[in-house]
């Protein structure tokens, strides 16, 4: 029997939803993904994702472990073994010694970056974020009411170049972290060395921490990685770098990253991954440290076909005389703008709903990249072409 007073409640009392969370908006990527993802036909490049499918051998160990059993609560930040092969392939890049202390394995490096963001982020608290920049970190950011403070990339002599000036002076007394992606989703951009130290120094200096997104290190095409920050880091600065198996071993499904931080936060980790994931899957896990322990050939094979994938997506666009295609070591994406398409979400909808090509549009990378489109070249050849065939038509159109 309903009390009259239930019934009053239900008219009028609403469960609350966080203003954070309801301010937070459309996924600007997936409004174009709704209109084209029930194609066949569509050529999906809208994600940062490669159609090269895992490796048999990182699948293999996946298997072994579920078949041993391992289907039983993880270690919170991770194996062991897994944690060492970390610091091990660290170490490995960088020619510098990682302890084991430091590293936690993640659920990707999504759940790295809100880790990270419930470690130090209080409301109201600002992050001073380089931009362009995909838009999980600041939403991670906004979800625990903290604020993002923009710092844009200056396009130079047809590069993006990071003025740290500006950077610096966007922080204030409320900013916790400055965030830095590099190599850069979407532009391309990598960090240099000098401005790093400069970061590094400034950050220590201030009393900030430094949160850095390392997770295209390997798909640079002039050196096996692209300067890291833990090669001038020492072990107990303020510094957080995100690293991830999704983009180099083709894993992007299955949800493996780690995190590099001060061991002194190792405890407070321990407790929020319990609180948010209680770790990773142990057999997931397996199957990473068979992909550190093996699959050095296949990140090679993967900068390939990236790099493949660059040339035939530039070689077209460098072509189309109505297009501007920004320079950048990264191979993994195109970043590109098309004189007269500024709103270029609707381009965007319009490539993918009239053309069957799906492109990111640049508004999903913040305000100012407004009037630019992302585009994947971790793709097959014969797709790619096919793709720039239909883009071609849309832009010319
Ligand atoms: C810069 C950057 N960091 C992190 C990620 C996500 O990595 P993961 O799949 O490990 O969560 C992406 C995915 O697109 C990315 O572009």
């Amino acid at each position: 029997v309903r009390h009259p007073q239930d019934q009053h409640e239900s008219i009028h009392m609403r469960p609350q939803i966080r203003d954070a969370v309801e301010r937070l908006g459309n996924h600007k990527i997936l409004e174009v993904v709704r209109l084209g993802a029930a194609d066949p036909n569509i050529i999906p490049l809208w994600y940062g994702e490669s159609d090269l499918p895992t490796p048999g051998f990182i699948c293999k160990a996946a298997i072994d472990g579920i078949g041993a059993g391992e289907t039983f609560y993880p270690p919170k930040r991770g194996l062991p073994s897994l944690r060492s092969a970390i610091a091990e392939h660290l170490q490995y890049l960088y020619g510098k010694p990682i302890g084991n202390d430091r590293v936690t394995v993640t659920s990707g490096a999504i759940n790295a970056i809100m880790l990270t963001a419930q470690v130090i982020i209080n409301p109201e608290d600002n992050v001073v974020v380089v931009t362009p920049a995909w838009p999980n970190p600041s939403a991670a950011v906004s979800v625990l009411g903290g604020v993002v403070r923009s710092v844009d990339l200056d396009i130079v002599d047809d590069k993006y170049q990071l003025d740290t000036e500006k950077l610096f002076a966007a922080t204030d007394s409320r900013t916790r972290a400055i965030f830095v992606n590099s190599p850069n989703n979407p532009t391309g951009w990598t960090i240099g060395r000098e401005q790093q130290r400069q970061i590094l120094e400034f950050c220590k200096r201030r009393g900030l921490w430094l949160l850095a997104d390392e997770v295209y290190t390997r798909l640079v095409q002039h050196s096996q990685a692209a300067p890291s920050f833990l090669e001038i880091a020492e072990p107990d600065d303020p510094l957080i770098v995100v690293g991830s198996f999704s983009k180099s071993y083709a894993m992007t499904g299955w949800r493996l990253g780690w995190l590099i931080a001060p061991a002194k936060v190792g405890a407070i980790l321990d407790n929020l991954v319990d609180y948010n994931v209680s770790g990773v899957p142990l057999f997931v896990q397996r199957a990473g440290l068979s992909a550190l322990l093996n699959g050095e050939e296949f990140v090679e094979t993967m900068k390939a076909y990236c790099k493949h994938g660059l040339e035939i997506v530039s070689g077209k666009l460098e072509k189309l005389r109505r297009v501007q295609l920004v320079s950048s070591d990264c191979t993994f994406y195109a970043y590109f703008r098309v004189e007269g398409q500024q709103d270029t979400l609707a381009f965007a909808k319009r490539c993918a709903s009239e053309f069957g090509v799906g492109l990111a549009p640049g508004v999903a990378f913040g305000p100012a990249s407004e009037g630019w489109l992302r585009l994947c070249c971790g793709r097959s050849p014969l797709m790619l072409a096919e793709a720039m065939m239909r883009l071609e038509r849309a832009i010319l159109g």
